[in-house]
């Protein structure tokens, strides 16, 4: 017999029942909160034409250049797992001509992945919250999607947070910087990793990224794109600034934040906290107005964001997360037993109550037991002496207080009879 062992790959998890509540409460409270402030679901796929992403987040970017696993499809065509969902959006956006939506506000869930070094906090199939909000160009747009991360993560009890947040420059004051930065990188090739030496000369605002600590030390006197900033794009990144500030959204200006992603125009940010060690970025995002014309559309100016849902999960205090819902457990002893609650149980469940159904076989002992580990509130109890008397023995599962309800009408009597104490059976939707 073949007795090979499977396990999930590297930087690929299984999300288990144990984690499960805080990623449903996580979901429940994006579902509620993002449609708040004008934002639809939208869910594109998961393979994309490879050239979407090379396009969209810039082929010399890390992500494209060595992360995306991008492989040919069965008709010889290039194609990617998505690394991220903001190019996906954007052709979404334009092959369904979603422009011409009321509101063009998009947000999706989903997995992403990046054939990055596993670490903790980072992955290489991870999850995303994303929100995307095209066609607008305000300072006001930006603030809006702010205050849509800030609500979020309030609601979710998530504390000790930094915004960092800086302007990248536009059209017009970019090429100027990129020359005065490369300018500035020029002299300091000696200091440089390979990569940033390379970096310097085709993708130079990525060396201002570099965590190495000789590349730190080289770009700490480097321009900066918020001191070249021109007066269309200083004005923009004040209005923001002012908007956070008067929404109480608190905020640091870190001059030397960029972005992995070449898209990004005007604001760039990210949220960052202490706890999570040296991946501590929750969520980022920014303006992105150039991207949907380099994918051939029409002029359109963007603005999202990403939380990422494994580093998010790691902030919600235990605490914070709803507790399973209590549930009745039947506890029938023997067959006719069994046969007798077998319908109610469907019957309750029909009902949105949650319950299980113990073994019929089993002592009542083993059967309570279960109950408790279960966490069930009720146990219901049938044995051949509660059918002679047509009664069944509902048990407190915290108190252990018993007491006896009729067989018959048995669905309708439980309902009733313990509105209170059902109505915490409920499961939670
Ligand atoms: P990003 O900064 O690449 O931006 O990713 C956003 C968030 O996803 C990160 O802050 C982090 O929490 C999480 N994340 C990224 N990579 C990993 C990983 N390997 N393992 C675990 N978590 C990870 C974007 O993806 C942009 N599309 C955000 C955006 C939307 N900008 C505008 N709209």
């Amino acid at each position: 017999m073949d007795t090979e062992r499977f396990s999930a790959l590297k930087g690929f998890k299984d999300l288990l029942p144990e984690n499960a509540p805080r990623w449903q409460w996580i979901e429940s409270t994006v579902r509620e909160v993002f449609p708040t402030f004008g934002f639809s679901l939208i869910r594109t796929p998961i393979l994309e034409p490879a050239n979407l992403f090379a396009r969209g987040i810039g082929a010399t970017s890390d992500i494209v250049e060595k992360e995306t696993y991008t492989f040919d499809d069965w008709d010889g065509k290039k194609i990617s797992l998505r690394p991220e969902g903001t190019a996906s959006v954007a052709r979404a956006y334009l092959e369904h001509h979603l422009h011409t939506a009321a509101l063009s506000r998009f947000y999706y869930i989903g997995p992403m992945f990046r054939h990055e070094r596993p670490q903790a906090g980072r992955l290489r199939q991870f999850h995303q919250i994303g929100a995307e909000c095209l066609g607008q160009a305000g300072p006001r747009h930006d603030a809006e999607m702010l205050s849509l991360l800030d609500e979020t993560l309030r609601r979710l009890h998530v504390s000790g947070l930094t915004l960092e947040i800086n302007t990248l420059g536009c059209a017009q004051c970019r090429p100027p910087y990129r020359n005065a930065l490369q300018h500035y990188l020029s002299a300091q090739q000696g200091s440089f990793c390979e990569d940033c030496r390379r970096r310097s000369a085709i993708n130079p605002l990525r060396v201002l990224d570099c965590k190495k600590e000789g590349c730190k030390a080289a770009v700490a006197r480097a321009p900066c794109p918020i001191n070249h900033a021109c007066g269309a794009c200083t004005d923009h990144f004040e209005a923001v600034r002012d908007d956070l500030t008067r929404m109480g959204i608190a905020h640091v200006l870190n001059p030397r934040l960029v972005r992995g992603l070449d898209y990004y125009t005007r604001t760039a940010f990210e949220l960052t906290s202490a706890a999570l060690g040296a991946q501590n970025a929750v969520a980022a995002g920014g303006r992105y107005d150039g991207l949907i014309e380099t994918l051939g559309g029409p002029p359109t100016p963007a603005v999202g964001f990403a939380i990422g849902m494994e580093r998010l999960a790691l902030l919600i205090p235990p605490d914070g997360i709803p507790k399973p819902t209590p549930l009745l457990f039947m506890a029938p002893l023997g067959a006719v037993a069994g046969r007798t609650l077998f319908p109610a149980l469907f019957q309750l469940r029909q009902r949105s109550i949650r319950c299980e159904m113990g073994d019929e076989t089993a002592k009542l002992a083993a059967q309570l037991k279960r109950a408790d580990r279960l966490g069930a509130a009720h146990a219901l109890i049938v044995g051949d002496a509660e059918l002679a008397r047509g009664l069944a023995i509902l048990r407190d599962m915290t108190t252990k207080v018993q007491q006896e309800v009729p067989l018959n009408g048995l669905v309708e009597g439980l309902v009733d009879g313990l509105a209170n104490r059902l109505v915490e059976c409920r499961i939670a939707r």
